[in-house]
This record gives C-alpha cells, structure tokens and sequence, in this order.
C-alpha cells in the first residue's frame, strides 16, 4: 500500500524564496528534500522516509549521524564554553586537539613531523592557510620569488579566491572566475603517454617560481573521483623535494580512513611539508579543519621580526566546541575499527559494482578504500533523474559530472551498505539498458 505524503512543512515554505543552495541554478532546481533528522546511517525526511546515506553529507560523517561519544563530547563542551576566541588565549579542547592530530599524521616522531598545527574553520579557509604558509616561508627564507603554485588537473580545493585559484583552471566548477584568480601552474599527472620525465622536465623549468605544489593526494574528489597510484604520488613528492617546491598534501577529502588508511600519504610513505585535514575531523558533527606544518616550515616564521609572523586568524579559528568533538571522533578512531570498516567496504564495493562495467555506457568501475566510482556515457547521463531515482528507492547518492560515486559512512551495517549497492545497481543497469536500446549495440 502507498504511504500517504505528509504535506511540505511550513518552514520549507517560508524560507524557500529566501534561501540560497550550493552548486545550484536555482530556477531550475528541484524542490530540496527536507530532513527531518539523522540517524546511524540515514538521513530521515519531513514526511517519514528514511534514506540510506551513501555520500557521509559530503564525505564528513565518518562515524555515521548523532554517534553519542560525539554528541556527549558536544553537550559537555556547550556547557563549559562553546567559543573564546583564539588570539591571546588558549583552552584544552585545541592544546589538546593539536598534540592528538600530530601524533596521527604520516611520519610522526621523526625529524619531519607535522608538528604545528594552525586551525580554522572550513576546508577552503585551511588551504588558503597552507598557500600563504608556504609563499611566506619563501619570503621569510629570502627567496620571494617564489610565488606561485603548481596544481594539477582535475585538482579541487574549495571555493574561496586562493583555493579556486589551484583547482583545475579549465574543466573544475570554478571555470567563470578564470580571469579573476591569479594565474598558476596547472599540470596534468603524469600517466600513459605523458611521462614522469616529461612532467619532471616542465616542474625542473617553473620550480624557481614556484612555492609549492598542491594535490589531492591518491583520490581526486570533486574534480571527478580520479585515482593515481601511490608510486605516483611518491615520485611527485620527490621532484618536488629535489627543485625546492614544498609538497602540500590536501587530505581534507581523502583523511580520517576513506582511502583505507588513516591519511593517503602513509600509502606512499612520504611526508609532506604542508597538509591540510577538515570534512571528517569532527565526524561531520561541525566545521572545523587544521593546516599542519613541519618544523622546517614553522621556523621560517621564528625571530625577532612580526612581520615574519603567520598573518591569519578567522574568528572562530579553533572553536572549542569543534575541537572537543573533533578530540572525540579521534576517541572513536582509536576504540573502533574504522580502517578494518573501510577494508570491508572495499571488499564490498569491489564485488557489488564490478559486474555494472559489463554494461552499455559504463566506462569504468573503480573502488579505492571506501569509495566506489561507476563512470558513465556523459551524452546519456543525467545526474539530476539518477538522484531522484536512487531517493525513490531510499538512498541518498549525489552523482556529478559523469559518475555515480558512493563514500558512505564507515559504520553503515552490512545491510545497510548492500541495500545501498543494490539500489545503484539497479538503477545503472536500467540505464544501460536504456542506452543500449538507444545506441543499438554495446557501448563501451
Ligand atoms: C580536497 C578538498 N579540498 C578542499 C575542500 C574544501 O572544503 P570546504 O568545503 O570545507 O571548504 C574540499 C571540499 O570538497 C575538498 O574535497
């Protein structure tokens, strides 16, 4: 029997003409869902309906919604001090914090630590932090010429000027604001035809121009969920270690276990200069995120002269109530075993969308620790009627460009994470069916 709908409720209403989404052309946008509330692994709609959350609310909620060790942390934390700001004062929750993520970071105990941490408070705030760290660290060490990035394509780091700035210049989201944004180097990674000599060649000719080179390291998010290997991170690294280029590691997507270890950089085993974390180190509870520098980068910014110093400081840089639940989540990383989840949800992904690259239109199936990637024909593909079709079905997947992608929580049941696979399946191999009516014969 059909559930009746419970009416929209009045909020939605009210707020609809004032309310501005992400990412969206808002005259032509279907109407938003509205939730409800969170739990476990769902999202839990205004009219009842449960939905399976197959991407963590952009890939943060590592420990899946309301985990009480998190919400308790919060409470306590609300009632002690949920803010003071930053600049002349310290509190626990971030003293604390601080000395917790270091220990956790690729390298820890050796000379190259990543041992200073500078807070803030979204993912694009903490690599703007690391762009002005690293062309600060040139000015301080005498060499201010070196003021420009090297980034490469495909590349996503957010969405302020700085960041929009390192992201891939050409095919990212960010395309409308080419002429607005300084001009640096955007680099393909190198693969097939294109050579690591190549690559070594071009980055040799710009190092001495260049402060840093910023990458995702291992997964590629939003710039279309691109894997490379770790030997190709690794060598990456080295050149850039070879021609004086500091080597920033955006982990903000690919932290806290999703690629199937704690940070992708230990898969490479290398250390970078500078690495950026946020999305999943508060378990998705709150904004928060972390620059954390070695200490060759931080005594650049030591002496005598203020003007040598780190200029940056948003007002709710280090918010304790963040931090505590932040503290929290690493609780919950160290009692519960989020990197063996990740492992079975790799197994899992592996065996459940391997068959779809048989079908019409499916380009390619990749999984790398817990994130699976189904590729489709971008002529046929609608990212807006695959949406619909997987909440009809009770889950909550986002595709984009030309892929379907699932990151979801690292507690989702086994249950849970095989409706979820099921439901993708389903609703690709209709497709393909469709496509292949469409284009008469197997398209691959
Ligand atoms: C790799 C990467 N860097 C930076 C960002 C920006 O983070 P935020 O949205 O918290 O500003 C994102 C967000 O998707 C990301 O995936």
């Amino acid at each position: 029997m059909k559930k009746e709908r419970k009416s929209a409720p009045a909020w939605l209403e009210e707020g609809r003409s004032h309310v501005w989404h992400p990412y969206a052309q808002m005259q032509t946008m279907p109407p938003p869902l509205p939730v409800a509330r969170t739990e476990g692994c769902r999202i839990v709609l205004a009219d009842g309906k449960e939905l399976i959350d197959g991407v963590s609310s952009w890939w943060s909620a590592v420990h899946g919604y309301n985990h009480p060790h998190l919400i308790e942390a919060a409470k306590a934390q609300l009632d002690t001090m949920p803010h003071v700001m930053f600049a002349g004062l310290a509190h626990e929750p971030a003293y604390t914090l601080a000395a917790r993520l270091s220990r956790l970071t690729p390298g820890w105990g050796g000379e190259k630590s990543l041992k200073h941490v500078f807070f803030s408070d979204s993912g694009s705030t903490a690599v703007e932090v690391a762009l002005k760290m690293a062309l600060q660290y040139w000015n301080n060490t005498g060499k201010p010429r070196k003021d420009r990035f090297i980034c490469l394509h495909r590349g996503y780091h957010g969405d302020t000027f700085g960041a929009m700035a390192v992201s891939d210049p050409e095919r990212g989201m960010h395309k409308a604001f080419k002429k607005n944004v300084i001009m640096h180097y955007a680099l393909e990674i190198p693969s097939g035809e294109y050579s690591f000599a190549e690559f070594a060649e071009t980055l040799k000719d710009i190092a001495p121009q260049c402060a840093g080179l910023i990458m995702e390291p291992l997964v590629q998010g939003a710039g279309g969920m691109l894997f490379h290997s770790p030997d190709t991170l690794a060598e990456i690294h080295r050149l850039c270690h070879e021609h004086e280029v500091l080597f920033i590691a955006d982990e903000i997507m690919t932290g806290f276990g999703r690629t199937g270890s704690m940070f992708a950089c230990e898969e490479a085993g290398i250390i970078p200069d500078i690495m950026c974390v946020g999305k999943a180190l508060t378990g998705g509870v709150t904004g928060l995120a972390a620059t954390l520098a070695t200490g060759a980068v931080y005594e650049a910014f030591l002496g005598d002269d203020p003007e040598k110093a780190l200029m940056h400081g948003p007002t709710y840089m280090a918010n304790p109530l963040a931090c505590a639940v932040a503290n929290a989540s690493l609780d919950l990383f160290a009692r519960e075993p989020r990197l063996e989840q990740a492992a079975t949800i790799e197994a899992a992904l592996h065996k459940g969308l391997r068959p779809l690259r048989q079908l019409s239109g499916v380009f390619d199936v990749r999984v790398k620790g817990a994130i699976g990637v189904v590729q489709l024909a971008p002529q046929y593909f609608s990212a807006e009627q695959f949406q619909q079709a997987f909440v009809e079905r009770g889950v909550w997947v986002r595709p984009f460009g030309d892929i379907v992608y699932l990151m979801p929580p690292l507690t989702i049941s086994p249950d849970e994470l095989n409706t979820l696979i099921c439901v993708v399946c389903e609703v690709i191999t209709a497709w393909a069916q469709e496509v292949r009516q469409k284009v008469g014969y197997l398209f691959r």
